[in-house]
């Protein structure tokens, strides 16, 4: 199983670290920055011998490298600075992915493609249509790390372990995002069980300006230790064919009443990729919400393509 990751930057090292620490043995690494890929494959090999693994990574400049992967995962681009919104970045990284998508069109015909570039939605539809790859081989990742974030905060709210915690986001990943507190369980148990209207309110404030939260304390990157874990996650669910239900970032043609979109739905992930999109049972309110945060995404296509 042949894993690329183009992007050896923070999100794109560390899942790289993940992948090659939860078992997989052909990764490959490139980045546009001379040595970056190379010295940072070198240095997570080293670390073999005091783990007790075996790993091979390949690390380097030359996107040839890739050639017939069978899961690509995109990191490459800039990442958000205090302040800046992942729309703001749409014009730069879709730039940067035009030419990304023109060589793994050429080199690697075959692969899967998890997305992970912001703004994230509109980056899996531009790869997406990019590419002209079947809608169920690019995936995005941004939900299932909203989720996981989600699932962090209520379990510090109420003291609880966080795998008791059954998180639901859907949506955009970006201020549209709609953390699902109707749908979020623990044990089975509705989460309006466990607290008030308004403390659920804060913590899906809290959930949805998590990302910025991080950037702004951080200063000059954005988060990339949960990112990576979710990036690896879903790289590892399509490789093992798991067919684990994730949060993904997933091409509609009409489920949930969208089309010609790609924003934050339940997927069932598997060799194939996205095997099947899940139509939850959505209320009136929480339809009005998604459609809210389609439009969104569905302005931004649109300038994509008059950028383009
Ligand atoms: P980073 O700046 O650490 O790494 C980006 C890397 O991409 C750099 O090393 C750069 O040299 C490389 N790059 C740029 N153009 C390239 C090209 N044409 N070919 C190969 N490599 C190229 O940024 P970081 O923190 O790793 O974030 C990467 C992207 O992921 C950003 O767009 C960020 O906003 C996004 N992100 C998305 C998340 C999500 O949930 N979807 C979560 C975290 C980050
Ligand atoms: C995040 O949510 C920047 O999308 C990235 O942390």
């Amino acid at each position: 199983m042949k894993i690329s990751i183009i992007g050896a930057g923070n999100v794109g090292a560390l899942s790289a670290m993940r992948l090659a620490e939860i078992g997989f043995d052909n990764i490959t690494l490139i980045d546009i920055a001379k040595g970056i890929a190379y010295g940072k494959a070198m240095d997570i090999e080293d670390t073999q011998a005091l783990l007790k693994m075996n790993y091979h990574l390949r690390g380097s400049e030359d996107i040839n490298q890739i050639r017939d992967s069978d899961i690509i995962l995109i990191t490459a681009g800039f990442a958000r600075k205090p302040g800046m919104t992942r729309e703001e970045l749409l014009a730069k990284n879709a730039q940067i992915l035009k030419g990304i998508s023109a060589e793994i069109k050429k080199l690697s015909s075959e692969a899967i493609i998890v997305v992970v570039t912001n703004p994230l939605d509109l980056m899996t539809y531009f790869v997406l249509k990019s590419t002209g790859f079947a809608t169920q081989r690019v995936i995005g990742m941004g939900i299932s790390l909203d989720a996981a974030r989600f699932a962090n905060l209520i379990s510090k709210e109420l003291n609880i372990p966080v795998n008791d915690i059954e998180p639901y986001v859907i949506g955009s990943h970006g201020e549209g995002m709609l953390p699902l507190a109707r749908l979020t369980k623990i044990k089975g148990v509705e989460l309006e069980e466990f607290m008030d209207d308004k403390k659920i309110e804060s913590l899906i404030r809290k959930t949805i300006n998590r990302g910025a939260e991080i950037v702004a304390a951080l200063g000059s990157t954005s988060a990339y230790f949960a990112p990576s874990a979710a990036a690896a996650n879903l790289v590892k669910a399509i490789a093992k064919d798991e067919k684990r239900v994730i949060g993904v970032c997933a091409y509609l043609s009409g489920e949930y009443g969208l089309k010609d979109i790609c924003i934050g739905v339940p997927c069932r992930i598997g060799r194939n990729g996205i095997e099947k999109i899940i139509e939850l049972e959505l209320n009136t309110q929480e339809k009005e919400s998604l459609q809210k945060s389609a439009q969104s995404v569905s302005q931004n296509i649109k300038l994509l393509k008059s950028l383009f």
